[in-house]
């Protein structure tokens, strides 16, 4: 039998919009489109979806997809002029076949690379020229790498700012199950009390009403463990100081159209975010942010995940 390889194909999705599906011989895969540069699935050995997707997202232009890992830049929420979450996610991205090279240590071969530079219309809301390089990649071992480079390419001598976050929708079990550790005693602002600044308390952080948190500089790895399905999520980044945790709720998930009453139960968006310092680059300057997701089983002793195996093995 022919040995099997990791793949990577473009195919029609859904209402015929381009993406790009990515496999790995073990049977995990990822699955981008190029409108928004959005990642929209990422499914583990057993072919386990991880990642949560809207049953009503619409895969519409100029709607950004409901689920899966939309891009927010140049602006993160309402922090700034532009529309919610900046335009990178609503845009059509293409393929770039010739990106600079990349360290050689990030040796996965099962990748794709994304670009999206301006058009005459957005040079009218943000007026930069730039250079946004992604590449999506998948791990042999199932976990899935998302990388941005940003490139100031203004002719004149103007630099730009921008925020920036992976808006991360993970799939859960039920959100009543779910713990999130590596954000306790943080700063944070908090977007539902008109982004007052608290201090978190000890606990690991749990769910039972909306949330809408922007943790301030965090560490680099964070554990969204799931108690029902056993796994836990360890998300780990680079770049990006930053990370929110959105929960809309029963009341805000009623007045999304494109989300489902009850869908709330089974998603939590944790994002890893540069927000409270906006990053600046001048003409020719590049700046490089990096999160990685691995989903791996909850190990329990007497009932209780050992935090020291996920935050610091
Ligand atoms: C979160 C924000 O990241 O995204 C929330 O913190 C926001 O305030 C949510 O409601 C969803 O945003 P949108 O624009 O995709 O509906």
């Amino acid at each position: 039998m022919a040995e099997a390889k990791p793949t990577v194909e473009l195919r029609k999705g859904i209402n015929g919009l381009d993406k790009v599906v990515l496999r790995e011989v073990k049977g995990s895969s990822v699955e981008v489109y190029l409108y928004g540069g959005q990642v929209t699935s990422w499914k583990n050995n057993h072919g386990e979806e991880l990642l949560f997707v809207s049953s009503k997202a619409l895969f519409k232009p100029p709607k950004a997809i409901r689920g899966g890992i939309p891009i927010c830049f140049p602006q993160f929420g309402t922090h700034g002029t532009l529309e919610q979450h900046g335009f990178a996610r609503n845009r059509n991205w293409s393929i770039d076949d010739n990106p600079p090279p990349f360290p050689a240590s990030t040796s996965t071969k099962t990748f794709v690379d994304l670009i999206l530079k301006p058009s005459e219309e957005d040079f009218k809301t943000w007026p930069h020229s730039y250079e946004f390089r992604l590449r999506v990649a998948l791990g042999p071992g199932g976990d899935l790498m998302l990388t941005s480079r940003i490139r100031n390419t203004n002719s004149d001598a103007r630099p730009f700012s921008f925020t920036f976050a992976y808006h991360t929708y993970l799939s859960v079990s039920d959100i009543s199950e779910v713990r999130v550790e590596g954000l306790e005693t943080l700063d944070y602002f908090d977007n539902l009390k008109g982004k007052e600044h608290f201090t978190e308390q000890g606990d690991a952080i749990i769910f039972e009403s909306e949330v809408d948190k922007i943790y301030l500089s965090t560490p680099n790895k964070i554990a969204i463990i799931d108690h029902e399905k056993k796994r836990t999520f360890v998300l780990r980044k680079d770049g990006l100081p930053d990370a929110v945790v959105w929960n809309p709720w029963d009341k805000k998930a009623k007045a999304m159209p494109d989300f489902g009453d009850e869908e709330f139960k089974y998603m939590l968006c944790v994002e890893a975010a540069a927000i409270q310092k906006p990053i600046t680059l001048r003409p020719g300057e590049e700046w490089k942010g990096r999160q990685e997701l691995a989903a791996v089983p909850s190990s329990y002793c007497s009932g209780q995940l050992d935090p020291e195996k996920v935050l610091h093995g």
